[in-house]
C-alpha cells in the first residue's frame, strides 16, 4: 500500500520522506491556503523534495479553464498529478488531460457511480473521502469496498486513493479492503507507530536495564 501525505507543509513532508513513509503528496486549495504560500512555488518545492506523485488541484469550475490550469500545473515538474473535482466539467477536463498523457487525481468522490465515471474518463487516481462521509453518518469504508469491487469487476486501472483519513483505523481498514493508496495528515501516519503496550513494555525494560546496569556502548 502506498502512503501519500495530505499536506502542503514542507517540513512535515520532509520528515515523513526521510522516514520512508512518503510515497507521494496530495494538496488541495484549503491546504495551500493553510500553508500561506503561493501554489506554484510551494508545489515546486514539494515536487523537488519527493520522488513520488504530487497532486496539485485546479481552482476553476469550468472545464476549459480547468484544462488550462491543469496544463500550467503539469509544467511545474514531471511528478505533478493534476487534481480535478468530480463534476461533469471536471470529468470533461479529465478526459482531455488524461488523453494528453497527464496523470489525473479526481477528487471529492462520495459515491460508487462517481468513481465509475472517473475511471471511464481516464483518471489515474480516484479520491473517495472517507472522513467526510463518516461526518454525516455514512460509513466511508463501505464506499472504498464498493469501488474496489466495481473496479475489479471490470479491470479498471484507476487507483483507489482513500482520502479524508482521520484515524489510524481508517488506514488499516483501507489496507484490509485493498485500497491502492491512502492519503493522510502526517500526524495520523506517525500515530500508527503508537501502542500503549509498547510504551508499557519499554518502561519495564528501561527499569530492568537501570537496575542491572546493562550497557552495550
Ligand atoms: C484529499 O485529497 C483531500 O486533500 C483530503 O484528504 C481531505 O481531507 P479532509 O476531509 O480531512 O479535509
Amino acid at each position: 500500500m502506498k502512503f501519500f501525505v495530505d499536506t502542503a507543509d514542507v517540513d512535515a513532508i520532509r520528515e515523513l520522506n526521510d522516514l520512508g513513509f512518503c510515497d507521494g503528496v496530495t494538496t488541495n486549495p484549503s491546504l495551500i491556503a493553510k500553508s500561506g504560500r503561493d501554489i506554484l512555488e510551494v508545489t515546486k518545492e514539494i515536487c523537488d523534495l519527493v520522488d513520488g506523485p504530487v497532486s496539485a488541484e485546479v481552482v476553476a469550475l469550468d472545464s476549459d479553464t480547468m484544462i488550462a490550469e491543469g496544463r500550467k500545473l503539469a509544467k511545474i515538474a514531471d511528478n505533478v498529478v493534476i487534481k480535478l473535482p468530480l463534476t461533469l466539467d471536471g470529468l470533461k477536463a479529465c478526459k482531455v488531460l488524461s488523453g494528453e498523457g497527464h496523470k489525473i487525481n479526481v477528487t471529492l468522490c462520495f459515491s460508487a457511480n462517481q468513481a465509475l465515471l472517473a475511471a471511464k474518463a481516464g483518471a489515474t487516481y480516484i479520491s473517495p473521502f472517507i472522513g467526510r462521509l463518516d461526518d454525516i453518518n455514512i460509513d466511508g469504508l463501505d464506499l472504498i469496498e464498493d469501488i474496489r469491487t466495481i473496479y475489479d469487476n471490470y479491470g479498471y486501472e484507476t487507483e483507489i486513493l482513500a482520502a479524508s483519513i482521520r484515524t489510524v483505523n481508517h488506514i488499516s481498514d483501507c489496507a484490509k479492503i485493498g485500497a491502492d493508496v491512502i492519503t493522510a495528515p502526517a500526524n495520523v501516519i506517525k500515530a500508527m507507530a503508537n501502542h500503549v503496550l509498547t510504551d508499557k513494555g519499554l518502561a519495564g525494560f528501561v527499569k530492568d536495564i537501570k537496575a542491572a546496569g546493562i550497557k552495550i556502548l
